[in-house]
């Protein structure tokens, strides 16, 4: 998501920066060209009307004294501009010494075309406007041979166009900054929805599946956000469709295998004067309906779950008598060490805390090995700990050992439960708010971690 969002805000500050400078370069271009064309020409006009005003009376051919009058009299003082004549070979006559900026190609052209010629030219990085006219005789309107010439520096310009530069890039930078800002607020909207629909795609990934979204807007987005909610009421549907048959079915099963186990227990009783193999065919026939009542139930009490048909009967509780209880019932007491202190008094449903420390112990015994111990932990929640000295819980079964009809490789061990055990287990203790955690300890064996609050929750 952070990526999606560094690009969002990539594109946003590129595609502003861009606008921006685009806008600054234009507004740029377009001052600086209206700003040349007119000082060129004020300059030009300027020196047009000096040059048919200073040589209106002068005498042909001119003096060196005539020329170096109309030099000082086309540059004046304002324009910052160097003026020159010249006639024949008298060479340049000038105003000043800043003469260099006129190139021999303005001077040829001027010689060549026989008018009014400028050039903007740049010297030793600075600029000049440079122009040349040829002066007429005024009767004949023929060529004098007279050439006049002005060099004007564009400094001012120039200044100017810098000025104009840093105006420019003080607009863009802040408006830059404002965009990234812009930027950052728009990409935190646009991905919104996004988060959203990621959280609740994660939501309905951990079973909440009544996880649905508000469609708003008519965009791709709600209709992602649309596709999600159907995709979500379907699951729905067919997941309660799958319950609602696991638990009328197991409803149905009941009677008749409570009806097989009974029978199954009359005929392992009688079949001890039987001969043959019939003894254990009975003993097994007796084993295996016994499984599968209690698969049956477990799958009704998993069914319960699902249903949301669960309660709690909560009762004012000991817990070391509650966890006494608990073993004597499975003839435990003498298979288990239990450390745990007697006063210790919370709210709870006694049958159900009793369903979750058979299974916990039941597993230690069963798929651990003794010493299975039994200890409480108190803080501000109680604790209890069932740890055993077996193998651990095989390390590929571990993250999904609370998931229903996990069991470890059958092959591996003698596992003869259902996997459903766990699960259940579970369900109880979220029920009263509590949790359970798994791990292996290092020595060996594997502990569970049974946290329930003082109150249920
Ligand atoms: N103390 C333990 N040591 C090693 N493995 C364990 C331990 N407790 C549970 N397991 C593993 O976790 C699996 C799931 O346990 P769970 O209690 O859910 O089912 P089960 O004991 O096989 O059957 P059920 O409890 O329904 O009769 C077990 O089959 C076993 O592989
Ligand atoms: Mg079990």
């Amino acid at each position: 998501m952070r990526g999606l969002r560094a690009r969002l805000v990539v594109v946003f500050a590129v595609l502003a920066g861009l606008s921006a400078l685009t806008a600054a370069g234009l507004v740029y271009k377009q001052a600086r060209d209206l700003m040349l064309t007119r000082t060129e020409w004020s300059v030009v006009n300027e020196f047009r009307l000096r040059v048919s005003t200073l040589t209106e009376n002068m005498q042909h051919p001119p003096s060196r004294a005539a020329l170096q009058q109309l030099a000082n009299g086309v540059a004046p003082a304002f324009l910052d501009a160097t003026g020159a004549a010249v006639y024949g070979d008298s060479g340049l006559v000038a105003s000043g010494d800043a003469v260099a900026p006129l190139t021999p190609d303005l001077r040829r052209r001027v010689a060549a075309e026989q008018r009014l010629v400028y050039q903007r030219v740049v010297r030793d990085g600075d600029p000049y406007l440079v122009v040349g006219t040829p002066v007429l005789l005024r009767r004949e309107g023929t060529p004098s041979g007279v050439e006049v010439y002005l060099v004007s520096s564009l400094h001012t310009e120039a200044a100017d166009q810098e000025a104009l530069v840093a105006a420019a890039r003080n607009g863009v930078l802040p408006v830059l900054l404002l965009a990234v800002l812009f930027a950052l607020v728009a990409a935190g909207g646009v991905l919104r929805p996004v988060r959203d629909l990621d959280r609740a795609a994660r939501r309905l990934g951990a079973g909440e599946l009544d996880t649905r979204l508000k469609v708003t807007g008519r965009d791709e987005l709600a209709r992602l956000v649309k596709t999600f909610n159907a995709t979500a009421e379907a699951l729905e549907t067919n997941v309660s469709m799958a319950r609602r048959f696991v638990a009328d079915v197991s409803h149905e099963l009941r009677t008749p295998l409570a009806s097989i186990l009974a029978m199954a227990e009359v005929i392992e009783e009688e079949s001890a004067r039987l001969d043959g193999d019939l003894p254990e065919a009975a003993r097994l026939l007796n084993l295996e309906a016994g499984r599968l009542v209690k698969l049956v139930e477990d799958l009704m009490e998993i069914s319960r779950f699902d249903a949301g048909a669960v309660g709690l009967v909560v009762d004012d509780v000991d817990v070391a008598q509650a966890v006494a209880a608990s073993l004597r019932t499975r003839r435990w007491t003498s298979e288990v060490e239990v450390d745990v202190e007697p006063g210790v008094r919370v709210r709870l449903d006694p049958r159900r805390f009793d369903v979750v420390m058979a299974n916990l112990v039941g597993n230690a015994l069963r798929h651990g090995a003794k010493p299975v111990t039994v200890s409480l932990k108190k803080a501000q929640d109680i604790v209890i700990e069932v740890a055993d000295a077996g193998p651990g819980v095989d390390p590929e079964l571990l993250p999904r050992v609370f998931d229903r009809f996990s069991k470890a490789d059958a092959a591996r061990t003698r596992s003869d439960g259902s996997g459903l055990g766990l699960a259940i287990a579970l369900e109880n203790a979220r029920l009263h708010g509590g949790s359970i955690e798994v791990g292996n300890r290092p020595g060996g064996g594997a502990v569970f971690r049974l946290t329930l609050p003082r109150e249920p929750r």
